[in-house]
């Protein structure tokens, strides 16, 4: 079912059109231990065009990618969808081609990823597999995204189902060399580890009390809550804190990683993104840089990590929706693949 890494994927110049001699495409939940070869999709569909833009290409290397699509899977399996052409020589007789993968937290319906190997895009096999993981288009649900911007194809097939690019999700990699412009927590109100607070047995007062205040930031800020996103946080390593006021009362929470990986961060009041990011970036030390991923809007960090040193890599992602539903102000998302 899987290539080895170095292949190179079919040819590019002609689009194989669905339901050639190649073979119908069939659609079927993704295995488990099909998750690789996904991520192969996923490095091919990006390398095929930043390489033609001088861009860095993805390396080799995709074990996270792999944990991140174990966790999408472990919570939607029926969202974790593949087109599968007939291949003689695979041992099972057939070859992903595309696949896609989507969650669903409370009313917001999230698209993580849609990818169709070059020779397969543009014969509609993006469109079909994006039907089949899609919700019902009702008044409550609302559907998301990210988009890379330099890749017009998925931001106008997006866009013709309503889910529009609205805000640029922007990539700032560095070291908080002037960390000082971030500026001090306000007098009384303090970070506190996550681990100091969920301790006794699990299920027990003090776990409870970290998820209830978590979930009551993101309901407030990201529109939804999703524990199950910060129970994968927890075992990808990144720390987390719950910011209480002097009345004791949760205001934020951040996360940050040695692995560099800053986010999600949520705070009831703007005001307080500058200095929650100063102190999750001096608190951990990365084992290289740290790598921010800042919406627009949220110009109270982006304007100072900035000016604290770090950098702008890469094109912007492109955040987008079909109705409102977040204060990406005071919300700073996980990644581009999972809010
Ligand atoms: C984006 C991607 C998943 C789309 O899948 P696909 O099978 O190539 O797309 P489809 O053929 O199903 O549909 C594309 C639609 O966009 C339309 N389209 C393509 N380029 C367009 C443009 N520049 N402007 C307007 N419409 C455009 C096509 O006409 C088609 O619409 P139609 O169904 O009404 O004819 C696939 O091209 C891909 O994997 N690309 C590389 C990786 C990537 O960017 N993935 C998305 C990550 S955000």
């Amino acid at each position: 079912m899987n290539w080895p890494a170095e292949e190179t994927p079919p040819a590019e110049a002609t689009p194989t059109p669905v339901g050639s001699a190649a073979g119908d495409p069939a659609f079927r939940p993704v295995r488990a231990d099909e998750l690789a070869a996904c991520a192969e999709i996923w490095r091919h569909g990006i390398n095929d065009y930043v390489g033609r833009l001088n861009q860095p290409e993805v390396p080799p290397e995709t074990a996270p990618i792999v944990r991140l699509y174990g966790h999408l899977q472990s919570t939607d399996p029926e969202r974790f969808v593949a087109a599968v052409v007939p291949d003689g020589a695979q041992p099972d007789g057939e070859r992903i081609v595309a696949f896609a993968a989507a969650v669903m937290r409370e009313r917001l319906w999230y698209l993580s990823m849609l990818f169709v190997l070059p020779g397969y895009q543009r014969a509609g096999l993006g469109r079909s597999l994006l039907a089949r993981v899609a919700p019902a288009v009702d008044a409550a649900t609302i559907r998301a995204t990210a988009t890379d911007s330099a890749q017009p194809i998925a931001n106008a097939l997006y866009a013709s189902l309503g889910i529009v690019p609205r805000v640029p999700l922007l990539n700032l990699i560095g070291l908080p060399e002037r960390g000082g412009v971030f500026g001090e927590l306000p007098s009384g109100v303090h970070p506190t580890a996550f681990e100091e607070i969920a301790t006794g047995p699990p299920g027990g007062d003090g776990h409870r009390g970290l998820v209830d205040a978590i979930d009551a930031l993101d309901r407030d800020t990201l529109g939804v809550a999703h524990p199950m996103d910060h129970r994968f946080l927890g075992q990808e390593g990144r720390r987390g804190w719950l910011y209480h006021g002097p009345d004791g009362r949760p205001l934020a929470y951040g996360y940050a990683g040695e692995s560099g990986r800053v986010g999600p961060v949520a705070v009831l009041d703007e005001a307080l993104m500058a200095p929650v990011l100063g102190h999750l970036t001096s608190a951990v030390t990365p084992r290289g840089a740290f790598a921010l991923w800042l919406p627009g809007t949220a110009d109270r960090a982006v304007v100072p990590a900035l000016q604290a040193g770090f950098r702008l890599d890469q094109f912007p992602v492109l955040l987008c929706w079909d109705r409102p539903f977040a204060d990406l102000s005071r919300y700073l998302p996980i990644s581009p693949g999972l809010l």
